[in-house]
């Protein structure tokens, strides 16, 4: 092996792989958790290739050991990375981007492929992994597969199974692989029962995300890990009618030592809804206080066990794995192996292909009708699967990002969450929940009971206020796109009071109808009254054509030049990342086009400087 001259650190991903015997890691950048089980399928399918796969996480390897990967003979390292908010790197992702940015390693001898995960909605659509794509072949390394874009807005699953479907027959022409070995089911983690009273409740997992009694014992700092359980004071409806339903509600963060600023985000971590639980418990006939643990068989993995173990059945479906998202392919195959019925079996496989059929099998029967796991086993009645293996199969449950709405001036101690409930009936008859606000709506403090409790992060945002109160500023937020800038609002109408100048704020805010979800109307209207803000209102269905805030913003062309021509304005846009983004943004290049005297080139470029200066932001989510 000419790899004897490989430096090793403690952090070393060549030093796993050698003394694997691997030749393919797999490094994902991943915010939400999709890249990182695309890249643990990669790795895992590897095997298959004769190129048994890691995976690791930038973020705790010594990413300069790329230079050295070429010694390892017919290695190949593989990027999923994802793209966030305004063209960023997942946080994991952000040192080794920023170093493959700035530096000059020589890469030369480097295999690499790299997958993309975004969302074509948002504007920077893919930009970290075309960049990453281009950047390694600048430094010497050599492309084995092209780049793969995933769209998170269409199909991404579809995306990656297209992709990976083409970049294997070129990783075995690269590295002079002749066949591939049979298609292998082989389970990541094996299953260890625990018997009732083999071990003491202090040793089994409730739902904390790393140490053990975490949630009960708390102590700072609170982040993703080791989130802090924060009271809910308040939880009450913000509409006035119709039937949707938007909730106010807040979290008591006093004792935490957390701090935030208005414009950052809360996360959330949900529980499932326990019916739901309860029914898969039924489908998969087991007991759900079984205590259990899944161990990885690949001892050499950094990743012991898919999530906290030991743990009952009823505390992983509640906290630990997704059971409301659309099962991807990958499941479907194997989940396919426990159908006792030819036919089921059949389908089952036939969607998890890539042909034609099955992906318009997989479109109609998964994706339009919203089938999550329990509606496809209770359709497809032969599969029963055990539920340690469908818990090993499930994605990890994310927690949910709100904006949050209230400004620490205000509410050093509270921080506030606006958020509109998820509920839809689909195809099938059932009615399909989303985790997080279905399980907020039920979590309502009431007299002389505890409060309800929810564990919480805080994650700073780049969306923030002018450093002066003075500057001018243009807030573009309808439906729950509102919630930022209510804390904006609490912020200015702090500095008036204490005596500061405040300058021009500007608030374009649209709903359906003026007497159902005009939220938090009254408080509009005081800071209005008060000379905070002007409030331009879009009420789309109170008349017989639709007015949007688009339409407010179209007609106010030339002050919205003036504010950002000549006044030096901050522009702020939140809410629904798909069309009002967008048409909001042309509305501002139409603005500097036509009031300001640009040509469509000059006009991008004015928006790309205001977006460089932070004078243009935006916090949207789809
Ligand atoms: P989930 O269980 O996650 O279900 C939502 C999913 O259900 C959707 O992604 C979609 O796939 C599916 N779905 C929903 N409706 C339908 C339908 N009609 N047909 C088919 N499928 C459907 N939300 C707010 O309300 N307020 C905020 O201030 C806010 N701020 C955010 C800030 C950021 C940075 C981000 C990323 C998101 C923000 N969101 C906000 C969205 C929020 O994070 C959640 O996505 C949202 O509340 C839904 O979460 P859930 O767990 O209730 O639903
Ligand atoms: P609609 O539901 O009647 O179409 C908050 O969701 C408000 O934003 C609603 O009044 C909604 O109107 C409106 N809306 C929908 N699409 C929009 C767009 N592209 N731009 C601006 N507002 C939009």
């Amino acid at each position: 092996q000419p790899a004897g001259n490989i430096q090793v650190t403690e952090n070393s991903f060549i030093k796993k792989l050698q003394s694997s015997g691997r030749r393919l890691v797999v490094f994902y950048g991943s915010q939400t958790g999709t890249g990182e089980e695309f890249a643990g399928r990669l790795a895992k399918e590897g095997v298959r290739y004769k190129m048994k796969g890691m995976v690791a996480d930038p973020e705790e390897c010594d990413m300069e050991e790329l230079t050295q990967l070429k010694n390892i003979e017919n290695s190949l390292a593989v990027f999923c990375v994802a793209t966030y908010g305004e063209g960023d790197p997942t946080d994991n992702a952000m040192e080794f981007f920023e170093w493959l940015k700035n530096g000059e390693p020589d890469l030369s001898g480097l295999n690499y492929a790299v997958f993309g995960l975004g969302n074509k909605t948002y504007k920077h659509y893919n930009s970290v992994a075309i960049y990453m794509d281009k950047r390694l072949e600048e430094l010497g390394a050599t492309r084995v597969h092209e780049l793969g874009l995933g769209d998170d807005d269409a199909n991404i699953e579809d995306d990656f199974i297209t992709w990976k479907e083409k970049f294997w027959p070129s990783v075995c022409s690269r590295f002079n692989i002749e066949s591939a070995g049979e298609e292998e089911l082989v389970r990541q983690f094996r299953l260890l029962r625990h018997a009732p009273g083999e071990l003491p409740d202090t040793q089994v997992f409730t739902g904390e995300m790393a140490r053990l009694n975490s949630l009960h014992t708390q102590r700072p700092p609170f982040d993703a890990k080791n989130p802090f359980l924060a009271e809910i004071k308040v939880n009450r409806e913000l509409h006035k009618g119709g039937d949707r339903s938007c909730l106010h509600v807040e979290l008591d963060i006093s004792g935490s030592k957390m701090r935030y600023e208005a414009g950052d985000h809360v996360a959330i971590y949900p529980t499932n809804d326990s019916a739901l639980v309860e029914r898969l418990g039924q489908l998969c006939g087991a007991s759900l206080d079984d205590v259990f643990s899944l161990i990885n068989t690949d001892t050499d993995s950094s990743k012991k066990h898919p999530f906290p173990c030991p743990t009952s059945y009823r505390t992983a479906l509640s906290h630990y794995v997704e059971i409301t998202a659309l099962p991807r392919t990958h499941i479907l195959r194997e989940l396919a192996e426990y159908c006792t019925d030819e036919e089921d079996k059949k389908k089952m496989l036939l969607m998890s292909t890539n042909s034609t059929e099955g992906k318009a099998l997989y479109q109609s029967f998964v994706a339009e009708a919203a089938r999550h796991v329990a509606a496809i086993l209770e359709d497809v009645p032969s599969c029963r699967p055990p539920l340690d293996h469908l818990c090993e199969l499930l994605p990890r449950l994310q927690p949910r990002y709100y904006s949050i709405s209230s400004s620490p001036k205000l509410h050093p101690d509270t921080v506030h969450v606006t958020a509109v409930v998820v509920q839809y009936a689909t195809p099938t008859g059932r009615v399909n929940k989303g985790v997080t606000t279905t399980w907020l709506a039920q979590r309502r403090p009431a007299p002389g009971a505890p409060a309800p409790k929810v564990p919480i992060y805080i994650r700073k945002s780049q969306f923030r206020l002018p450093l002066q109160p003075q500057t001018p500023i243009i807030m573009v937020g309808p439906g729950t796109g509102l919630a930022p800038f209510r804390g904006f609002l609490q912020e200015r109408a702090a500095a008036r009071a204490a005596g500061r100048p405040t300058g021009e704020a500007l608030l374009y805010f649209g709903c359906r109808h003026k007497d159902q979800d005009y939220i938090y109307q009254e408080e509009l209207e005081e800071f209005e009254r008060n000379g905070d803000v002007q409030l331009k209102l879009a009420f789309s269905r109170d008349q017989p054509e639709k007015v949007y805030v688009t339409h407010l913003l179209q007609r106010d062309l030339a002050q919205l030049w003036d504010l950002l021509g000549n006044q030096n304005a901050h522009f702020y846009i939140c809410g629904d990342a798909k069309n009002m983004a967008v048409d909001v943004r042309n509305l501002v290049l139409r603005a500097v086009r036509e009031c300001g005297g640009r040509s469509e080139a000059e006009a991008q470029q004015f928006l790309k400087r205001l977006e460089s200066m932070k004078k243009y932001s935006a916090d949207v989510w789809s």
